[in-house]
């Protein structure tokens, strides 16, 4: 028995080499880690339990059935993060390049069903070149298998991608079709064709940072969430982040035990707004200072600024939070912050997470930039996903809501559950200035000053849409923590459901 067991494990250290040593060698000095090393930091000590360590390769073209390498590529299994259970997969770079064949394909799509049926999180460490180019559409079907599942298991639990490495053609899709990207700086690359190809075909000489790298998908096309340093880096960010996650659409969301009272008064935000309408102010300031010991995890915060999104905690119950920034942009709706917001909004209802949303808004931003590339059918994506959310919507205008965006911005009539204004919110259908000069067109410039002062003693406050129910109480800057807290209370069992429909047809 004694001699079965030391086979055993002299089989599971061969495994555990994946490539080879030289191969291990080469990925430490490009400052990356091992698909193994990397599953040790993202897991709690000692919880891991691996899956198909010994699956090989099917592939008899090319020479393959001599390069054999147990676990074809991927190791893949569960663990717990801070005590909870997640599914990972982890590509191995060692073991050609990390990439997909059927076998290694048919491991991930082994923890992804797991993980639908009992209900946890995915989390994908990718490191791969594609396709493994020896199997042909063996691979292609591999690949096809693991959309199929990140489709299924959308809205059902959440999925994680970390990009690590090189990752071309089917190797970004996967992650393209999870719920968030974070990407490594320097070393992780995310491109559907690489610069070689790009060069043949447009003629583009091109970089592969410039192409896919990681301050590239975090800030310009905006395809990742947030960009880390190094492995380590986003390994811890991704255990701090999966902390504020459900397990899935059946559960509700964690619960953090917290020193931060429910009723904390902040003074400093009865002075947050300034004097003068035009000048802006932090909006994080205003979230920091509302969620629990001001922990906020921001998402895509490179890019589109205009917009903010991410995660805190009231009374230790994760919430969504979406606010306008009036430093980017002055806070205008454009088509990368609709995008940004309608999807993390899609997100937290599928999820069961209450949203709150921040307004100060001057309204979409005009200009035919915007207009040829569709604000209109992206604009939509966000007053959409408001519109269809049935969790807790709580809303604090703290200074604009002008025009179609007061409406988009979880107003009363999308459903808004609290409707907060600021005594320093301005509700109306356009800046004063601008309303004066069409309705008044063609008037004297003393005309147009007075009628602009009148338009704004009647609508700059938020006095108005009281009036009419539309806010449901003005509020002091310094108690919004607390009113929050009790609308959250009050709404925690609040049942609401869209008509039955397969499924709808948001704007694409
Ligand atoms: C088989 C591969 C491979 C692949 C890399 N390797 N990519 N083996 N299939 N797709 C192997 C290499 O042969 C090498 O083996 C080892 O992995 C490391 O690769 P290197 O090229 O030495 O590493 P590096 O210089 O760091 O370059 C990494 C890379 C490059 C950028 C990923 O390897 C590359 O461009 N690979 C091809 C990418 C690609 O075109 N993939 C197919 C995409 S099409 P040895 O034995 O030397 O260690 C696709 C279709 C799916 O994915 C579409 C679905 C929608």
């Amino acid at each position: 028995m004694q001699a079965i067991v030391e086979q055993l494990e002299a089989k599971r250290s061969a495994a555990r080499l994946g490539g080879g040593q030289k191969r291990i060698d080469a990925q430490h000095a490009k400052g990356k880690l091992t698909a193994r090393e990397r599953i040790d930091v993202l897991l709690d000590e000692g919880s891991f339990e691996e899956l198909d360590m010994y699956v090989e390769h099917n592939c008899v073209d090319f020479g393959m059935p001599e390069q054999v390498i147990p676990g074809d590529g991927v190791v893949t299994g569960s663990g717990t993060i801070n005590g909870r259970l997640v599914y990972v997969f982890s590509q191995d770079f060692t073991v050609f390049g990390g990439s997909l064949s059927e076998r290694h394909a048919q491991k991930i799509c082994k923890i992804m069903d797991t993980a639908l049926k009992v209900g946890a999180p995915v989390i994908g460490l990718n490191d791969s070149g594609g396709a493994r180019i020896q199997e042909g559409v063996a691979s292609l079907g591999g690949y096809a298998e693991v959309f199929q599942r990140n489709v299924l298991a959308s809205g059902v639990v959440p999925q994680l991608s970390l990009i690590m490495g090189p990752c071309a053609g089917g190797a970004v899709y996967s992650p393209a079709m999870t719920d968030f990207i974070f990407m490594v700086k320097d070393s992780s690359y995310m491109f559907v064709t690489g610069p070689d190809v790009v060069k043949t075909v447009t003629n583009e000489v091109v970089t592969q940072e410039e192409l896919g790298g990681a301050v590239t998908h975090t800030t310009k096309s905006g395809v990742a969430d947030v960009a880390f340093e190094n492995d380590i880096e986003a390994l811890w960010a991704a255990r701090t982040f999966i902390d504020y996650l459900p397990l899935s659409n059946r559960e509700d969301v964690p619960e953090r035990p917290t020193a931060d009272p429910y009723d904390r008064f902040e003074e400093s935000l009865d002075t947050l707004i300034p004097a003068n309408a035009n000048q802006p102010y932090d909006m994080h300031e205003l979230i920091r200072k509302t969620v629990d010991e001001g922990d906020f995890f921001e998402l895509q915060p490179a890019h589109a600024g205009n917009i903010i999104i991410g995660f805190g905690r009231i009374e230790g119950r994760t919430v969504g939070i979406v606010a306008n920034q009036p430093m980017v942009l002055a806070g205008c709706l454009d088509i990368n912050s609709s995008k940004k917001a309608g999807r993390f909004v899609r997100f937290c209802d599928a999820f069961d997470i209450p949203i709150i949303t921040f307004v100060d808004v001057p309204g979409f931003l005009p200009g035919t930039q915007q207009e040829l590339n569709g604000i209109i059918k992206h604009g939509a994506k966000l007053l959409f996903a408001y519109a269809e959310a049935t969790v807790p919507k709580i809303t604090v205008i703290t200074r604009k809501a002008y025009g179609g965006a007061y409406d988009v911005m979880a107003s009363k009539h999308l459903r808004g559950d609290l409707n907060y204004a600021w005594p320093t919110a301005e509700i109306a259908v356009m800046g004063a200035k601008g309303a004066v000069e069409i309705i008044f067109r063609g008037k004297t410039p003393e005309e147009i000053a007075a009628r602009t002062k009148e338009y704004e003693e009647r609508f700059a406050n938020p006095f108005v849409a009281a009036s009419k129910g539309f806010i449901d109480e003005v509020i002091a800057p310094h108690s919004t923590r607390k009113r929050i807290a009790l609308g959250l209370r009050k709404l925690r069992n609040k049942q609401l459901e869209n008509p039955w429909k397969k499924h709808d047809n948001i704007p694409l």
